[in-house]
């Protein structure tokens, strides 16, 4: 069995909302693991590590700003395909489009900012996976 892992990020609209514990909810639900989780207030070169690849991109700045905007709750989460089946139960990056079902399409709506607050982080492969995992865990 090909067991992987992820790095799942409650963002700060998730955690002013209280919902974390439904996000935690339905990861466990849906049968993956909870490796290990804290909540903090990431540093600068944190975020600017884990958004590398959107430096330079319009929403940069504002997305780095909304990140330091409060606490944020990083899970180690484990399982078969965890990192494709969780960005499954996030859903689209767009909380309008999002399918119900998913976290940002149940919860999330887009309040017109200059960067979408979808609720949620999950890593897009697992290169993603081991580096970011290495970021928010050491
Ligand atoms: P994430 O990395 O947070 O799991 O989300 P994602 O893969 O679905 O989206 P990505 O393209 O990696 O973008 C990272 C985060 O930047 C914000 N964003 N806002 N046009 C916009 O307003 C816009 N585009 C991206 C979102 O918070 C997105 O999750
Ligand atoms: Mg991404």
């Amino acid at each position: 069995m090909n067991v992987e892992e992820t790095l799942v990020l409650i963002k700060p609209d998730g955690v002013a909302r209280n919902l974390t514990g439904e996000f935690l909810r339905r990861i466990e639900a849906k049968g993956y693991q909870l490796v290990d989780i804290r909540m903090l207030e990431p540093e600068l070169e944190l975020l600017a590590a884990h958004y590398e690849e959107h430096q330079g991109k319009p929403f940069y700045e504002p997305l780095v700003e909304f990140m330091q905007s409060g606490p944020v709750v990083a899970v180690r989460v484990a399982g078969n395909r965890v990192v494709e089946g969780f960005r499954s139960l996030a859903g689209a990056t767009d909380p309008t489009t999002a399918a119900p079902g998913t976290i940002r399409g149940d919860l999330g709506r887009d309040r017109g900012l200059a960067v979408q607050q979808n609720l949620v982080h999950g890593s897009d492969s697992a290169e993603s996976a081991a580096r970011e995992l290495a970021l928010w865990f050491g």
